[in-house]
């Protein structure tokens, strides 16, 4: 397409292609259209829409109350907001682990409903032979290891993985694993530094570490957290940007003054 908008378009191959550059991968999240445009504007790399939206948009504790058609609502929004960026679909809970056929045609909907590009999955081996198939029918997949919120049932809390020999070695299993099965790049959440650098070496796609350390290829946040917003959990892997959330307080409380006060609006912003 020569439409100039889809110049410099960043693809699935472009971020492959950013593992052997010098350049970092840089990733936040989006839920709707306006802070996606804000991020594609900006030259964010990609733009994930996380399930991360059950909790900082929806109000839930967890994700596992997120369903399809809340990701399809929010990628469509996201997607309506960018020209540039790489928009990723997280996968929701029981969209990809009750069947392949189910899999598959929730992958595919967010492909063709809601225009994402690709989809993550969270998981190793267990979700291996379904990355291997949604792959194989076009739709790149991005893996998810380490802590996987999805699973916050059987691990009991959001801890740090990869933190004895063990849970280390199965985590660069996985790693090995989702890349034999096609997954295009790895999000790598809340493991050592040491043991991500080593699964970054050792990998040919890209690994995007959140909590991760340094050495992963790229870096993703959740944006409600690194813009201060979201202020219900402050991992020490969430860098601050900003405090919004203390400036929108001071917004609505001056606002209110204003209109219990009769000073809002004024003649000039009367008709
Ligand atoms: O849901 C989400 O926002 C995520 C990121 C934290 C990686 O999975």
């Amino acid at each position: 397409m020569s439409d100039s908008k889809h110049l410099n378009k960043i693809t699935v191959p472009v971020i492959q292609a950013m593992k052997s550059g010098s350049q970092k991968i840089a990733v936040l999240t989006a839920y709707d259209t306006l802070m996606a445009q804000m991020l594609d504007e900006t030259g964010m790399d990609i733009i994930l829409v996380g399930d991360s939206a059950g909790m900082v948009i929806a109000g839930y504790d967890k994700t596992l109350s997120v369903t399809m058609e809340m990701m399809l609502y929010h990628t469509r929004s996201v997607t309506r907001g960018v020209k540039r960026a790489l928009v990723v679909a997280d996968m929701p809970f029981l969209s990809y682990q009750p069947a392949m056929e189910t899999a598959i045609k929730n992958a595919g909907r967010m492909l063709q409903e809601a225009g994402a590009e690709a989809v993550k999955i969270e998981g190793g081996k267990p979700v291996a032979g379904t990355i291997e198939r949604i792959v194989s029918l076009g739709i790149p997949v991005m893996g998810h290891l380490g802590l996987t919120p999805q699973s916050i049932n059987k691990f009991g809390s959001y801890r740090l993985t990869g933190d004895n020999e063990e849970s280390a070695r199965q985590l660069m299993d996985d790693a090995l694993i989702l890349q034999n099965s096609g997954a295009f790049s790895i999000v790598l959440e809340k493991i050592p530094a040491q043991l991500a650098k080593e699964i970054t070496q050792k990998l040919d796609i890209p690994t995007i570490g959140i909590g991760a350390g340094s050495h992963c290829d790229g870096q993703v946040l959740v944006t409600h957290d690194m813009l201060g917003i979201f202020d219900k959990f402050q991992p020490k892997f969430v860098r601050r940007y900003a405090e919004l959330g203390q400036t929108m307080r001071e917004a609505f409380k001056h606002y209110l003054e204003d209109v219990k006060g009769g000073r809002f609006p004024s003649v000039d912003e009367s008709y």
